[in-house]
C-alpha cells in the first residue's frame, strides 16, 4: 500500500552556531540529519506505528509523507502513484495526496462549528476534485456520523470535551475518504483515561472502516495497543520492525528492550550448553537461557522482564534452573500489580506479580525465571 525508501531528510544546523563557528574559520554548512535512510512498507488495512524517544524523526517521516516536509533523497509511493521521488524530480503537492490528517499541532479551528470543521477540508479542494455542496454535506455528516458527532454539528468546536474535540480532528481527517491516514500523536493531549478509551476508539473506528493508518507516539504502551506492527526508530533510523509481541519479546538490541518497557539487564559469558539451553556466568551466580544460537564463550546480554520474574517465600517443589535466593529491597503496590525490587548479592532485579503476592521489605525470599524466559539481546559487538 505504502512503500517508503531510502528515505532521509536533514536540516541545516542553527544558524547562531554557524555564525559563532564562521568566527574562528571558513563557514562550512553543518546539516543534521533528522531521518536517515528509512525504508519501511505498509500493508493495506494495517495499523502502522513509528514508535521512538523525543527527536528520532517521527514527525519528520510523517510529515515527508504528508508532503508538508520536502526530504532529500528517497521515494514515496502509494498504491502505484509516485507521491517523491527524489531522483526523478517528483514531488506531489500535500493537497493532491490524498492523505487524512491528524496531528496533535493541527487542533480543530475554534471559530468554526464542528461541522463547518469537518467540510473545510472539502471546501478548500481545488474546482476540479471538490464535491458539489450537497455531496460536501452528505460526506461531513457521514464522518461526524462514524465519529459519533452527529448531535453536536452546530455548537463551537471550543465548546467540546477533550475527547471530542479528538473524534472531531479525527472526523476532519476522514472526510476526504484518504486512502491512508497519517496520525501524530493525536492523544497526547487528553488525560489519561480518556487515552484508553480513545485507543479502543480509534482501533474500533480502523477496523469498521478498513483503514489504513500510521500512528506515531514516543508512548510504549500505545503502541504495544494499538499496532499490527511496530518500527522502533532511534537518531533518524528504523532500528526494528515487528509485530508488539516480536518487539517486546524479541528486541533486537539494547536500544529496543530497554525503551519498550520495563526490564532487568544482566551481562554474562557463556560457559556451557546443554541441548538449546545455554549457561551464562552473570555478577549472581548462572544462569540458564535457551539460546541455541550462542557458543561457549560469547559474551551474552540478557534481560529479563519483570513479569517473567517470580517471587516466593519457599523454593519451588522440584530443584529449577535459576533460582537465587535474595531479600525485599522496595515494594511498589500498582493496583493491578505489586512490583518489587529484590535485593541479590550485589544485585537488584525487578519483579512485577498479582497483588497476592506480595511481601514486605527485608522478606528472605526465592527469585526465579525460566530459562525460555530469559531473552539473550543481541549486542552491537556481535552485529
Ligand atoms: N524545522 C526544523 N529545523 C531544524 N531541525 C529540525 C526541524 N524540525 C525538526 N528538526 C530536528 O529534527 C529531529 C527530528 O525531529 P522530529 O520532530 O521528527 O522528532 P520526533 O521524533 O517527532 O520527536 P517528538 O517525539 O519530540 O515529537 C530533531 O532533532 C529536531 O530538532
Ligand atoms: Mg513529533
Amino acid at each position: 500500500m505504502l512503500t517508503i525508501t531510502n528515505l532521509s531528510k536533514a536540516y541545516d544546523v542553527a544558524p547562531e552556531r554557524r555564525r559563532r563557528r564562521s568566527e574562528d574559520g571558513p563557514t562550512k554548512t553543518a546539516r543534521k540529519f533528522a531521518v536517515q535512510d528509512v525504508s519501511f512498507d505498509v500493508k493495506a488495512g494495517e495499523m502502522f506505528t513509528l514508535l521512538g524517544p523525543s527527536g528520532c524523526g517521527k514527525t519528520t517521516t510523517l510529515r515527508s509523507i504528508a508532503g508538508l516536509e520536502t526530504p532529500n533523497t528517497g521515494t514515496i509511493r502509494v498504491e502505484d502513484r509516485v507521491l517523491y521521488d527524489s531522483d526523478n524530480r517528483v514531488n506531489v503537492q500535500p493537497y493532491d495526496r490524498k492523505l487524512g490528517m491528524v496531528f496533535q499541532s493541527y487542533a480543530i479551528w475554534p471559530h468554526l462549528t464542528v461541522f463547518k470543521n469537518v467540510s473545510f477540508p472539502l471546501e478548500v479542494l481545488s474546482r476540479k476534485t471538490r464535491p458539489n455542496s450537497a455531496e460536501i454535506r452528505r460526506r461531513a455528516h457521514q464522518a461526524l456520523e462514524m465519529t459519533e458527532l452527529s448531535e453536536l454539528t452546530e455548537r463551537p468546536a471550543t465548546a467540546l470535551s477533550g475527547g471530542q474535540q479528538q473524534r472531531l480532528a479525527l472526523a476532519r481527517g476522514l472526510v476526504i475518504n484518504p486512502s491512508l491516514v497519517l496520525l501524530d500523536e493525536p492523544l497526547s493531549n487528553l488525560d489519561a483515561k480518556l487515552r484508553e478509551s480513545m485507543r479502543f476508539e480509534l482501533k474500533r473506528l480502523q477496523h469498521e472502516l478498513g483503514l489504513t493508518c500510521i500512528y506515531v507516539t514516543h508512548d510504549q504502551v500505545e503502541a504495544l495497543t494499538l499496532s499490527d506492527r511496530i518500527a522502533v526508530m532511534n537518531e533518524g533510523r528504523i532500528v526494528q520492525v515487528g509485530t508488539p509481541k516480536d518487539i517486546y519479546e524479541r528486541p533486537n538490541s539494547r536500544f529496543v528492550a530497554d525503551f519498550i518497557g520495563v526490564t532487568n539487564f544482566l551481562e554474562g559469558t557463556v560457559t556451557a550448553q546443554e541441548g538449546r539451553l545455554r549457561k551464562i556466568e552473570v555478577a549472581v551466580g548462572s544462569l540458564w537461557a535457551e539460546a541455541p544460537d550462542a557458543a561457549i564463550g560469547d559474551h551474552a546480554l540478557l534481560s529479563l522482564r519483570p513479569e517473567s520474574v517470580t517471587v516466593a517465600t519457599e523454593p519451588g517443589s522440584q530443584p529449577r534452573l535459576n533460582e537465587w535466593r535474595g531479600s525485599i529491597a522496595r515494594r511498589a503496590f500498582q493496583g493491578d500489580a505489586v512490583d518489587h525490587v529484590v535485593r541479590i548479592g550485589e544485585m537488584e532485579i525487578r519483579s512485577r506479580s498479582n497483588p497476592s503476592h506480595s511481601y514486605e521489605e527485608n522478606t528472605e525470599v526465592y527469585v526465579s525465571i525460566p530459562p525460555q524466559k530469559v531473552v539473550v539481546v543481541p549486542t552491537e559487538e556481535r552485529l
